[in-house]
């Protein structure tokens, strides 16, 4: 096993070797002097800074095949590709394998919303780990757990799964069998996890609604019943009805993390009205909207209330957990429905599949319900004021980048934050690679973020969020300096 502690001379002497390696690259990128004399440096202090993530991740590649890193592969920034080794967390901070510290921006992919190791789910952890792993007979909790999701949600039947991609896959089964037809619309932008139904691309070449497979291995076969729409375009709401005989849900991502500044309520009131006329489910993606922006998520906020909606993240407190929670029509296919004891009563409905040997995990729903009694107990206040400490941090940042003509605008959907601006293209153009120095600066002052896209959480005090905007203002001097700005 290689230890993760002991590299203070790894990598000097591997830098020493890789540096003719690294000129020769940077000088083919077409990069002025400055740049080059710049990236050089910068490159050698991040990558020694860092050193043990480092290592271990180049030592473990052989046996370790894992995509976890910093966006696309670009080969000028290939000294730098690796992710940042975790060693410990708290609060709003976590420490690396080389000792560094950060504030955590990532924040577990939006599950912290109460930042790293809060007291009160480590507790019931530990108190369910005394008592053990029971995994075949039926939890204690799981009927409060559901009861404490469809009051604070308004769904009324709840079912758990172990994660987010089998929570949308399942909502999307139930939707199909109950309403016997087959077509889905999905709206371009959502990532709803990874189940082969939803890994969708739309069909530039042929410009219908049609899907086509997102990646090598998906069947088209698995996406032929799969529409994709614009989202929050009014001309969508058109396509639905054209199709409206055939479809079995639309599956929305109310505000989607990529596109944080599009929310749009009236949009989603038509859609409601025009699905709930024509029998289609009208399926809330509430992974991310999900007890962040509201107790009742983006339904709450928006007014919306949607057939069956999928949760997972925060409502697990850091251990994995999927939600799906729905009307009775939509929920009664998981197990055929209400009946009782001492009457004529059975359970009545027609069934589709649902199973997992790890839902209803002991961990996963005590921590659930720690999660969700805190929720509780604090009421909407709790989500009220982090919305608007992120709005607020967001505000601060946007009146830097205008004030110092920086052509970056930033929006956040509750404690949600990521980019309004327009996607940047081509791999090296200027502008892309500042954006990527950018990241990369902002990881090299102890500020992990990966992307635009990142979470406050009710950990994180009024002196991490003005550190994260100097850190921002500096780096930006900083790529000034070395000419990429
Ligand atoms: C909106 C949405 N749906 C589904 C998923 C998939 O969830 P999981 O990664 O738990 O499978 C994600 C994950 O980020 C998500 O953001």
């Amino acid at each position: 096993m290689i230890s993760t502690t002991h590299y203070d001379d790894y990598d000097v002497i591997a830098l020493h070797q890789k540096s003719d390696f690294l000129t020769e690259l940077l000088a083919k990128a077409g990069l002025t002097n400055q740049q080059q004399k710049y990236l050089q440096h910068f490159i050698n202090s991040y990558s020694d800074r860092t050193k043990t993530s480092k290592h271990l991740s180049q030592s473990y590649r052989p046996v370790l095949s894992d995509d976890k890193n910093l966006g696309e592969f670009n080969l000028l920034f290939k000294e730098m590709y690796y992710p940042i080794v975790a060693n410990r967390s708290m609060g709003s901070k976590i420490w690396d394998v080389d000792g560094n510290e950060y504030v955590d921006l990532m924040m577990g992919l939006g599950i912290n919303l109460f930042g790293h190791n809060p007291s009160f789910i480590k507790e019931a952890l530990i108190a369910q780990l005394d008592q053990g792993i029971q995994i075949g007979p039926q939890s204690e909790i799981v009927g409060e757990v559901a009861e404490l999701i469809s009051q604070l949600t308004g769904m009324e039947r709840v079912c758990f799964s172990n994660t987010g991609t089998e929570a949308v896959m399942t909502a999307i089964r139930i939707a199909r069998a109950v309403t016997e037809r087959k077509k889905i619309v999905i709206f371009s932008g959502s990532y709803h996890g990874h189940f082969d139904g939803t890994l969708v691309n739309a069909n530039k070449a042929e410009d219908n609604q049609y899907a086509i497979p997102l990646a090598p291995g998906v069947l088209q076969n698995f996406v032929s019943d799969v529409l994709i729409l614009d989202y929050g375009n009014p001309q969508s709401l058109e396509v639905i009805k054209a199709y409206k005989q055939e479809l079995a849900a639309v599956l929305v991502v109310p505000v989607q993390t990529s596109r944080p500044a599009l929310q749009p309520k009236e949009f989603l009131q038509k859609l409601r009205k025009l699905t709930q006329e024509s029998g289609i489910a009208l399926i809330f993606d509430e992974m991310v909207t999900g007890f962040r922006i509201h107790p009742g998520g983006a339904q709450a906020y928006f007014d919306v209330q949607a057939d069956i909606a999928t949760y997972g993240k925060i409502v697990g407190g850091g251990i994995p957990i999927g939600v799906i929670a729905g009307k009775n029509i939509y929920m009664d296919a998981i197990d055929g429905g209400m009946w009782s004891y001492g009457d004529a009563s059975y359970p009545l409905v027609k069934k589709t599949f649902f199973a997992g040997t790890f839902c209803k995990h002991p961990l996963a729903l005590a921590a659930a319900k720690a999660v969700l009694k805190y929720m509780q107990n604090s009421g909407f206040s709790l989500q009220k004021s982090l919305n608007e400490r992120t709005t607020q941090f967001v505000k601060a940042l946007n009146n830097y980048f205008a004030a110092d003509g920086i052509p970056l605008q930033m929006a956040n959907f509750g404690s949600l934050f990521g980019s309004a601006s327009l996607e940047i293209s081509g791999e090296n153009s200027t502008a892309s690679v500042a954006m990527s120095l950018l990241k990369y600066h902002i990881l090299d002052r102890g500020v992990h973020l990966l992307g635009v896209n990142g979470y406050l959480s009710t950990a994180h005090t009024c002196e991490d969020i003005n550190y994260i905007i100097q850190v921002v203002k500096d780096s930006v001097t900083n790529l000034r300096e070395g000419g990429f700005i």
